[in-house]
Formats: structure tokens, C-alpha cells, sequence
């Protein structure tokens, strides 16, 4: 393991992300997890990240500094190198600015990071206080136009710092020196896969759990269906999940739930069928935001209610990955791990003593899906389009009523169907249909009808912060629209979704 203290840079995840692809296994920790800790990980590298702070700040996050005894290698980037000055007797100036942009790296004494770099790469600078004075047993080994000491190297004790970063994309050959760091001097063998993931988290989950009992709320999506599947891999019948139908969700999707986890994977499966209470809730309702909390409320009270019936729970277990993990190093204050509000069932762990089980909190999606796939996940679930917790209330603009529930879900399945079969729905991002409470004027056979309109909108994003709809073939979006008017009673009409990501918003509430 490669330990990356996290300092508050933008980077760490970046730098996490770059370890992985060289298949060595990174971490990331607290800037202040102690030196044992990390030495009972067993870890063989520690970078510590960029950050913020300046090193004189009152507040600037500090390491242990035990971590330079540990003998294993040490980079310090940015920040890191700042820090390195400070804790080890170098002199560091404060700077009132900080600097940004590119620099030219003046290669001059071979270094083991440096292994078959030229003398000379471009780089990427961001930092504020410099250093201006090496502590003892370190020597320059690359110098910037505004820096003598923008590389540093202790031979003997195996620690660099580096006032750039290698990380990002402008410094050039930046994925050599970490791999330099990684595989020649931290003698990584690159042989992390996610077999060996799954062995490994396996483990850690039976150590931790020993004979007690985890919950798990299962949504359907990629996260949860996840780790379920893994935390049933490690406790099997220790694990129970509560699927929620709230009477929202698609068409066949409580069947497909069923199906794959309780018959294929044979877990613990408790299915809530609370459609009733949710929609009775939802009488009247056209307020997005009400929606929003009227369902949230009663989700968790539905969920409180199948815990209280399950008995002898300890666990509660959750598809966090790390994105969602929100590493705060503050200015000052307390330096706790916050997580996204919204992956917290509405305080239910304090309420019921219940400890977090997060095993998915170190990984990106891409891997997330990767570890699907290896622990036998269909396609249909690890590479799922995102589909929001409100469900189809938010699909339904204005009242909700079951008339229009059903509308929504036999067109929404059309499309599906149709963007399966033509290969699109893994292309986009994502594709469904919405519900407007608009009724027009048609003619079907010799009759006039007066009924409803189905918005199509499928897009195409990275991130879901912004989205452009996708360019799909005209002949295709007939179909659809022929198979909805012509299968969907009620519906008369179809229009395409033609906006962009500013300024509206992927779902329509
Ligand atoms: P918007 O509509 O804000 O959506 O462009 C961005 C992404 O978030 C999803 N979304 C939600 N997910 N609860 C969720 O779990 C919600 O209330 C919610 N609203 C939007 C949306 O589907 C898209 O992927």
C-alpha cells in the first residue's frame, strides 16, 4: 500500500487515481493518522499531497512527524515539500502570493525519481511559501526559473519533495517520476488487481464485522448493488437488505431486484412494499422539493421500521465511494471526515448505535463497476444510468396521481427498451421519459383525443454537472415516439428535450 495524506490538496484524488493505474494499491489517510497506524498498515510509500495552507498558518495541518522514522520513502509534493523544510530543519520563507502556472525543471542531479527523464521538463507550479534552505542531508536534484530548490532528495533516508506537481496533465512526464517513485524506489510490484481487491476487503470486512449483523439499504443503483454483493461475499447470511419499494420506481424493477438478490445471489432480502404510504403522502403534492422531502421523511421511516423488525443489528452498510467522501482539512476547527448528508439515512446511525460499514470508500466508479463485473454483477446493474432517489416523482411534473404513474412508466420502459436494443442506453449518460401535464389536441383513427405529452430526454455528460442531449438518429426517435403514442393510452404526443446542461437541468423537477 502506498499511503497519500491527505493535506486539502484538489490533487489527492488525482493522485490516488494515478497510483492505481500503475495496479499499486494507494490509500488515503488523514493528514494526521499516526505514524503506527500506517506502519501496521503495512504500507511502503507515503506521498504527502499539496494543500492550501502555508506552513507558518497557526491552523496548517501537520503529520506525525514519526512518519520520517519509518524508513519507508517519502514524497512530499508542494505542500509536502513545504513541510518536509519545516519538520526536518530547512527554512522555509513565507510568501504572501501564491503562484501558479507552468515553470521549466532544470534536471541536475540524476536521481532515482528522475530515472530516463531528460535534463529538462516542463512542469506545473501552484504554491505559495518556498523554500529557501535545505535541511540537512538533503541536495537539490532540479531547479525552476523561480526556485533552487524545486526538487529535493535525502539519498540516505529515501525522501523527495517536489515543488511541482507530477500528478496533473500539464507537467510533462509526470506518470514516469511517480512511477519512478513507485515501482524503483518504493519497490511496489504492481500486481494490484481486483481479485486481490476483493481477497483483501473480504477480509477486512469479516475482521471487523466478527458474528454480528449488517443492513443494508439497497436502491438498485451501481453503489449499493455493489456492495451488497461484496459484503455478501465476505459475511453472507450476516447481511440482510431492505429494498424500499416506494411505489416510484420503473416498470419491473422491484422484479428484477428480487430476481438477481434474493434468487441468483441468495441473500437476505427484505423487500418494503410501502407504495401506498408514499403516494398517499404524495396526494396533492406538486412542489419538486416537496416531493423531494416528503419522500426522503418517509424513507427513512419505512427503513427505521424494517431495522426495528430485523432485531439484532449493528451494521449499517452503505455504497459511499469516495467522491462522495468529502476529506475537510479546515482552516482551523475540527478536522472530521464529512460525508455528503444525503448518504446518511437520516441520522439513523446515531439513533440506533448503529457502526458505518462503508467498503466501497476508497474507490472511483470506474473501479466500483470493475469490482461488479469480477464479483458477478450483469451489465444491466454495473453499468446502470443513474436514476434519481425520488424516482418518478420527479418525472411527473406536477400531481402525482397513479393514471399518470402509469404513463410515465410504460413510456420510460419503451425507451429503454428501444435504447437497449439499438445500443444506445450504455452510450449516454442518461435516457427516460418525463411526464407534463399538458393535454393537446390529436386525431387517432377518425377519433379527436385530448391527452397528455411524454418529453424525451436523454444526454450525454461525464459528471452529471454538465450535459448536452444527445444527437441520436431521427429515424430512431420515430420509433420511439410511434411505439409511446401508439402503446402508451393516454398519450398523444411526444416532444425531444433539446436543452443543454446549463442552464437547465437534467431532470425536469
Ligand atoms: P440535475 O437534474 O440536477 O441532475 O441536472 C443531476 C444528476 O442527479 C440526479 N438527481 C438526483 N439524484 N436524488 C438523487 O439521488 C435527487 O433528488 C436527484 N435529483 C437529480 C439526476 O438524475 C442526474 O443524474
Amino acid at each position: 500500500t502506498i499511503a497519500v495524506l491527505d493535506f486539502g490538496s484538489q490533487y489527492t484524488q488525482v493522485i490516488a487515481r494515478r497510483l492505481r493505474e500503475f495496479h499499486v494499491y494507494s490509500k488515503v489517510y488523514r493528514f494526521d493518522t499516526p505514524a503506527s497506524e500506517l506502519k501496521a498498515d503495512g504500507v511502503n510509500g507515503i506521498i504527502l499531497s499539496g494543500g492550501p495552507s502555508s506552513v507558518f498558518s497557526e491552523s496548517a495541518p501537520m503529520p506525525d512527524p514519526d512518519l520520517f522514522s519509518l524508513e519507508v520513502p517519502v514524497l512530499g509534493i508542494c505542500y509536502g515539500l513545504q513541510l518536509l523544510g519545516r519538520i526536518l530543519g530547512g527554512k522555509v520563507e513565507k510568501s504572501t502570493e501564491r503562484e501558479y502556472g507552468r515553470g521549466t525543471l532544470n534536471i541536475l542531479n540524476k536521481s532515482a525519481l528522475f530515472k530516463d527523464l531528460p535534463d529538462e521538463i516542463q512542469v506545473w507550479n501552484s504554491h505559495g511559501d518556498r523554500l529557501i534552505e535545505l535541511p540537512a542531508g538533503f541536495m537539490t536534484i532540479g531547479k525552476t526559473e523561480n526556485s533552487d530548490f524545486a526538487a529535493i532528495e535525502n539519498r540516505d533516508r529515501r525522501i523527495f519533495g517536489l515543488q511541482f506537481h507530477p500528478e496533473v496533465f500539464h507537467t510533462e512526464r509526470g506518470t514516469d517520476i511517480i512511477r519512478n517513485f513507485l515501482i524503483d524506489i518504493c519497490q511496489c510490484k504492481g500486481d494490484w488487481t481486483m481479485a486481490g481487491y476483493i481477497e483483501m476487503s473480504v477480509e477486512k470486512i469479516r475482521k471487523t464485522v466478527g458474528d454480528r449483523h449488517v443492513i443494508l439499504g439497497l436502491s438498485g443503483g451501481v453503489d449499493s448493488s455493489v456492495a451488497a454483493a461484496l459484503i455478501h461475499r465476505a459475511i453472507g447470511e450476516q447481511l440482510t437488505c431492505v429494498f424500499v419499494d416506494n411505489g416510484l420506481l420503473r416498470k419491473d424493477e422491484v422484479q428484477a431486484v428480487e430476481k438477481l438478490f434474493g434468487d441468483n445471489f441468495h441473500m437476505n432480502l427484505v423487500v418494503s412494499r410501502t407504495a401506498d404510504l408514499f403516494l398517499d403522502k404524495l396526494v396533492g403534492v406538486t412542489d419538486p422539493e416537496r416531493k423531494r422531502k416528503i419522500i426522503g421523511n418517509t424513507f427513512v421511516e419505512v427503513f427505521e421500521q424494517e431495522v426495528e423488525k430485523i432485531g439484532e443489528v449493528d451494521f449499517l452498510a452503505q455504497g459511499t465511494i469516495y467522491p462522495d467522501v468529502i476529506e475537510s482539512v479546515p482552516i482551523g476547527g475540527n478536522p472530521a471526515a464529512l460525508i455528503k448528508s444525503h448518504h446518511n439515512v437520516g441520522g439513523l446511525p446515531e439513533r440506533m448505535k448503529l457502526k458505518i460499514l462503508e467498503p466501497l470508500n476508497q474507490l472511483f466508479k470506474d473501479e466500483v463497476r470493475r469490482l461488479g463485473e469480477e464479483l458477478g454483477l450483469p451489465k444491466s446493474v454495473v453499468w446502470r444510468q443513474p436514476f434519481p432517489g425520488p424516482g418518478l416523482a420527479v418525472r411527473i411534473i406536477g400531481d402525482i396521481t397513479p393514471e399518470r404513474l402509469r404513463i410515465v412508466r410504460e413510456a420510460d420502459a419503451i425507451l429503454m427498451e428501444e435504447m437497449k436494443a439499438e445500443d444506445y442506453y450504455y452510450k449516454v449518460w442518461q435516457s427516460f421519459a418525463v411526464f407534463l401535464p399538458v393535454q393537446s389536441v390529436g386525431v387517432m383513427g377518425d377519433e379527436r383525443t385530448y391527452d397528455f405529452v411524454i418529453a424525451l430526454r436523454i444526454v450525454e455528460s461525464i459528471d452529471a454537472m454538465t450535459a448536452d442531449w444527445a444527437r441520436l438518429p431521427h429515424e430512431f426517435l420515430q420509433k420511439v415516439s410511434n411505439r409511446i403514442i401508439n402503446e402508451v393510452q393516454g398519450v398523444n404526443r411526444v416532444v425531444l428535450d433539446i436543452s443543454s446542461k446549463p442552464p437547465s437541468t437534467i431532470e425536469w423537477e
